[in-house]
C-alpha cells in the first residue's frame, strides 16, 4: 500500500496565521520561493480587503511544472488504481473534516453566501468520494467477438499529462471535478486556479501535500491568463480541461482541436432559459426562477438569464417575481441571512451594468433596478465591496436581440412572453448559440417530456431550477456551451485512452467480417 490510509488530517490553515508571507506554486513537490517574482493579491470581494499576496506565475513556472508532472508520469501510472486513490481519500476526509471552515475561506475569497461556500467545499468531497471509489469499480468493458473463439475487451489507460484550468465561482469544487477522476485514472496534473481565488488554491495545494502525493503528480502554478495559455499551449499537455469563460474555452477547443494528439474538454457558459407553460405551479414556478436567476448573484454558468412565460400567467407571474426580486436580501455573504453576495471584481460591475444599458437601448421595460445598490443596503465595513442587486425586465422576443443572446452572468433576467404551445415556448428557448442548463415548470408530463427531448440543453430540470447539479451526473453543454465534459464523471472519456485488445484462443486465426484468412501464393495455381 502506499500513502497514509484513513489517518487523521494534519493540515492547519497554514496561510491565516502568515498574513505577510507571499505565497508561490506548489512544483515537483516543492513550494517556490522566488522572492523576485512579481506578486498578486487575494481580495475579498465583500470588502475590498486584501486576504493574501502570490507570486505570479510564468512561462517558467509553467515549464518546470510541466517537466516534473512528465517525470512523475511513469511511477504514478504504474500504481494499481486502488493505491493511487487512497492519496484523495486522505483528501476527501480532510475536505469533510475542515468544510465549515474552508466553506467561510471560500465566502471570503469569492463572495458566495455562506451556505453556497460550504456547498462548493461539499461537492468538492463528493466528486473526490466519486474518483476514488470508483478505483474499485470496473474499468472497461468485456465485449462479444463474432469469432467464438475471440475474447474482446475495452481497458483503459492515462492519457498523461492533464493541464487543468478552472474558475473563481466554484474555487473547491471544480478543481476536484477536473483533478480527482485525472490522478485516479494514472494521469499527472498541472493546474492554474483562478487570479481570483489564490487562497483557495493554496489550500488544496497544501491538502495534495498533507496527503503525501508522490513529487510533481500534482502541480499548481499561481497567476493569470498568461500561465493558462502556456499550460494549455504546451505539447507536453496531452489533455486540457478548461471551465470558465466562451471566450477563452473556444480559442482553446480550436487551438488544441487543430493538434494531432491532443485533447481539449472545456465546459463554458450558457443564456440558459426556463419555460414556465400555462398549467405552472406557480409557487415551484416563482421559487425556480428566483434560485435560478439570483443565487451566487447570477454568477453560475448554469443561472438562468431568461424566463419564457405563457401569456395566461405572465401577469401573475410577473407580479410574484418583481416583489421577490425588489426584497431578495443582498448583503454580507457571511451573513445567513444574506441570499446575495457581492460580485467578484469591479469589472464585473461594470460589465453587468453594460448589459443592463444594452437591455433599455434595446427597448425593455425595467420591472426592477436595484443595480446600484442604494447605500442604505450595503452593510457597515462593507463600502468597497463590489455590489450589484437584480435587474428584471422585460421586452418582445426578437431573435436579434443582443440582450437576449449574450450572457450577462450577473443578476439580470429577462421575462419574455409567449402565446400558443410548447412548440413555439421551444423555440425562444432553443434561440441561442449556448445550451448548457434549462427548466420547466409545469404540471402537465407531456410538456415536461417534450422540454426534456428537445429543449437544446445537457442539463434539463423540470419542476426546480436549473442549477444544482450533482456530481455523479454528466456535467456539460451542447452548441457553444461545451465539448468534452471535463466535468465530473464524465471526465473519465476525457482523461483515458481506450484500447480495444482482441485475444485469440485458439491456434488458428479466424477474422472477422467474412475476411479471408487463407494466405494464397504462387505455388497454389
Ligand atoms: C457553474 O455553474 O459554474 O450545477 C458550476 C450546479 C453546480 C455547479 C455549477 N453543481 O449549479
Amino acid at each position: 500500500m502506499v500513502g497514509p490510509r484513513y489517518s487523521t488530517p494534519t493540515a492547519k490553515p497554514r496561510i491565516m496565521s502568515q498574513q505577510h508571507q507571499v505565497y508561490g506554486h506548489h512544483i515537483g513537490g516543492e513550494w517556490t520561493d522566488d522572492d523576485g517574482a512579481e506578486t498578486f493579491a487575494s481580495e475579498n470581494p465583500a470588502t475590498g480587503e486584501e486576504l493574501a499576496r502570490f507570486q505570479r506565475g510564468t512561462e517558467a513556472d509553467v515549464d518546470a511544472a510541466l517537466a516534473a508532472a512528465e517525470d512523475a508520469a511513469e511511477e504514478w501510472r504504474a500504481l494499481s488504481y486502488i493505491d493511487r486513490a487512497e492519496y484523495l481519500w486522505e483528501i476527501y476526509h480532510e475536505l469533510r473534516d475542515r468544510t465549515d471552515e474552508l466553506g467561510e475561506i471560500v465566502t471570503k475569497e469569492c463572495g458566495k453566501e455562506i451556505s453556497e461556500g460550504r456547498a462548493d467545499v461539499i461537492e468538492a468531497y463528493h466528486m473526490v468520494e466519486w474518483a476514488a471509489a470508483n478505483a474499485r469499480h470496473p474499468h472497461g468493458d468485456v465485449i462479444p467477438s463474432e469469432i467464438a473463439s475471440k475474447d474482446a475487451y475495452m481497458r483503459r489507460k492515462p492519457r498523461g499529462v492533464v493541464g487543468c484550468v478552472t474558475p473563481w465561482n466554484f474555487p473547491v469544487a471544480i478543481p476536484f471535478w477536473h483533478m480527482a477522476v485525472a490522478l485516479v485514472e494514472g494521469n499527472t496534473v498541472v493546474w492554474k486556479p483562478a487570479e481570483q481565488t489564490p487562497w483557495c488554491g493554496q489550500i488544496i495545494a497544501e491538502m495534495f501535500e498533507d496527503a503525501g502525493i508522490p513529487d510533481g503528480v500534482f502541480n499548481m502554478v499561481q497567476g493569470f491568463g498568461d500561465a493558462g495559455a502556456a499550460i494549455t499551449d504546451d505539447d507536453r499537455v496531452d489533455t486540457v480541461l478548461f471551465t470558465g469563460s466562451a471566450e477563452v474555452g473556444h480559442e482553446i477547443a480550436s487551438k488544441v482541436g487543430g493538434e494531432p494528439g491532443k485533447l481539449a474538454a472545456c465546459e463554458m457558459g450558457g443564456k440558459n432559459g426556463i419555460i414556465i407553460a400555462d398549467d405552472a405551479d406557480l409557487d415551484v414556478a416563482v421559487h425556480s426562477a428566483v434560485m435560478s436567476s439570483f443565487k451566487t448573484t447570477g454568477q453560475r454558468c448554469v443561472s438562468s438569464e431568461r424566463l419564457m412565460i405563457h401569456e395566461d400567467i405572465y401577469d401573475e407571474f410577473k407580479e410574484r417575481f418583481v416583489e421577490v426580486a425588489e426584497t431578495v436580501a443582498v448583503g454580507d455573504p457571511l451573513d445567513e441571512d444574506t441570499f446575495m453576495g457581492p460580485t467578484i471584481e469591479a469589472e464585473h460591475v461594470e460589465k453587468i451594468h453594460q448589459h443592463n444599458e444594452l437591455a433599455r437601448e434595446e427597448g425593455a421595460t425595467v420591472l426592477v433596478d436595484r443595480a446600484e445598490l442604494p447605500e442604505s443596503e450595503i452593510p457597515e465595513g462593507h463600502e468597497n465591496g463590489h455590489w450589484v442587486g437584480p435587474f428584471v425586465y422585460e421586452l418582445d422576443y426578437d431573435s436579434e436581440l443582443r440582450c437576449l443572446q449574450e450572457e450577462c452572468f450577473g443578476p439580470h433576467v429577462a421575462l419574455i412572453e409567449y402565446s400558443g404551445e410548447m412548440d413555439r415556448a421551444l423555440e425562444i428557448h432553443n434561440d441561442t448559440d449556448y445550451g448548457l442548463a434549462g427548466a420547466i415548470i409545469s404540471e402537465d408530463y407531456r410538456k415536461i417530456h417534450q422540454f426534456r427531448d428537445e429543449g437544446e440543453v445537457g442539463l434539463a430540470y423540470a419542476n426546480l431550477p436549473c442549477i444544482g447539479a450533482e456530481v455523479h451526473l454528466p456535467f456539460g453543454g451542447v452548441k457553444k456551451s461545451g465539448n468534452g465534459y471535463p466535468s465530473a464523471r464524465e471526465v473519465i472519456e476525457a482523461v483515458t485512452e481506450r484500447t480495444a485488445f482482441t485475444l485469440n484462443n485458439s491456434k488458428d486465426i479466424e477474422m472477422a467480417q467474412g475476411l479471408s484468412a487463407d494466405i494464397t501464393t504462387s505455388d497454389d495455381d
